[in-house]
């Protein structure tokens, strides 16, 4: 029978308990997205994204999570903060289209002028919340108009019959959060910027603080003047009043009664995304704060607080290494051939790694192979992710001998290894004689991002799709991951400030 059950078992187990889980919470401000989102989430979105491309085992992703978690506070209401688990069965084909090679990869995702056909482009600067924060801004796009005393008249008569809004401010460069304010609204209402230095617009309006914000309804020359604090919420629900904003907005659209009374907040709201950053409390603020204040309407400024502590800075994106240990664990071996069919061939079995050992399962090679394959499933075991079965079975195992034949494999005195998915009926073969862990891990995480070539397996080899037992049903189909879209608590919280504006 089988020599390791117990073995098999435990790594089931293990598998079970791993699946699934990203490393993003329900109240962290970053979105989880998978694959099938990305398109009306991100690519269709009139916002700049930043997404990570994650594994939950690998640490640089988990040294890159406070930052990034800061990094989505800092820039709720500006752009979309995303990440993908690519651990994920669903995710995996999507990860690799994308092109990721390993984790944690960040990219910046803009949209272009072709709706839909956004520029993707990676990011591959400071893994700190600053460094994230400073680089999407600067790739929000710009549709704000930029008046002076002689461009002013020409711009109200040419929008004449929609909704106007003209920021007052002290600086000419035009922040992120009013490019973002003018995305909220694009089409309802036409966001202008006009500098403290024009006199005669400055006087036009009576305006004498800066920044101000005004509002100039459709077909109307009176302006309504922004009462409160000129944050990025406040000016949502003050702009709201002539048109609701875009449906991606991500910035409040209820409460707004709440914001107008409490200036000292950031409105809650229903919109999912600024919504899973109103959600940090209030321990998170100042440390949020400190990025936050980075933005402000008028200019973005250099921040001269030190980040926040948790940030990392160095890492660059790395393949996965093996750590060097001293180990000699074992995958489990199968003699049965109901046993292989039944775990890996049938028509429902998903991917399954298959060493097929010569008979002399001490030769030096089939050792190798079987200490690599086990120390790569031990690393990810321990980090508590999911990785598809390793099985060991020798070549006198008639399955196995008939896989040796069918597909050409060559000799049953060699180590073979190969990749199998049941239901999909393909195989990859390891390409290479050579059996470190490492070559072997390449390898694994090629078929684990879904690349490389893929060949038919025959039917032959299959046995009709006996329904797999509970445990190996639950490994085979993860759970999609839903974007997160949980209603805000409604304990009372301190939000993170946006500015002083
Ligand atoms: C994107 O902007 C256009 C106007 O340019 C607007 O009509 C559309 O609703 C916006 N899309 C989303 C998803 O907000």
């Amino acid at each position: 029978m089988v020599r390791t059950t117990a073995l098999l078992a435990a790594t089931a187990a293990l598998a079970l308990h791993a699946q699934a889980e990203g490393i993003y919470g329900k109240t962290s401000g970053v979105l989880q997205i998978t694959g099938m989102d990305y398109d009306r989430v991100i690519a269709k979105s009139n916002y700049t994204s930043i997404v990570e491309f994650y594994a939950p085992w690998c640490g640089h992703c988990k040294n890159l999570k406070p930052a990034y978690e800061t990094a989505a506070k800092s820039l709720a209401g500006i752009a979309k903060v995303a990440a993908v688990n690519c651990d994920e069965e669903i995710n995996k084909p999507f990860c690799g289209q994308m092109g990721v090679q390993g984790f944690p990869t960040l990219k910046i995702v803009r949209p272009s002028k072709k709706p839909g056909k956004p520029k993707v482009e990676d990011y591959q600067g400071a893994r700190s919340a600053k460094g994230i924060v400073d680089a999407v801004k600067d790739k929000v796009p710009n549709i704000v108009k930029r008046l002076n005393d002689k461009s002013l008249a020409g711009w109200l008569q040419e929008n004449k019959d929609s909704a106007k809004a003209i920021l007052f401010s002290d600086k000419g460069v035009v922040s992120a959060t009013i490019r973002a304010l003018a995305i909220d609204f694009a089409g309802l209402v036409s966001v202008a910027q006009v500098k403290k230095s024009e006199k005669a617009a400055v006087e036009k309006y009576g305006i004498t603080e800066f920044p101000s914000l005004i509002l100039i309804p459709a077909g109307s020359d009176d302006s309504i003047k922004h009462e409160g604090k000129v944050d990025k919420a406040a000016m949502v629900d003050f702009l709201s009043q002539v048109a609701p904003p875009n449906p991606d907005c991500p910035a409040p659209k209820e409460k707004r009664s709440k914001a107008k009374r409490d200036d000292k907040k950031v409105s809650k709201s229903s919109s999912k995304f600024a919504k899973a950053s109103a959600s940090h409390k209030s321990a998170d603020a100042s440390s949020a704060a400190a990025t936050a204040t980075d933005e402000t309407v008028e200019e973005p400024i250099v921040p001269t607080k030190s980040p926040s502590p948790n940030v990392k800075d160095e890492d660059t994106p790395k393949p996965i290494v093996i750590p060097a240990e001293d180990i000699k664990p074992t995958i489990p071996l199968i003699a049965e051939s109901a046993e292989l069919q039944s775990l890996c061939l049938n028509e429902k079995s998903k991917t399954c790694i298959l060493a097929i050992l010569p008979k002399d399962e001490s030769s030096e090679a089939a050792k190798t192979a079987v200490a690599s394959l086990a120390s790569i499933h031990k690393k990810y075991d321990a980090a508590g992710a999911r990785l598809f079965p390793f099985v060991g079975v020798t070549a006198s195992n008639p399955v196995a001998a008939s896989l040796l034949t069918t597909l050409g494999l060559g000799s049953d005195e060699q180590v073979h290894l190969i990749a199998t998915h049941g239901k999909r009926a393909w195989y990859k073969k390891y390409p290479s004689t050579a059996f470190s862990a490492e070559e072997i891990e390449k390898w694994v995480d090629s078929i684990r991002m879904d690349e490389g070539k893929k060949e038919k397996l025959p039917n032959s080899i299959l046995v009709a799709g006996e329904k797999p037992d509970a445990t190996a049903e639950k490994v085979a189909e993860p759970e999609p991951v839903k974007i997160e879209v949980e209603e805000v608590p409604d304990e009372p919280e301190t939000q993170p400030e946006h500015n002083e504006l």
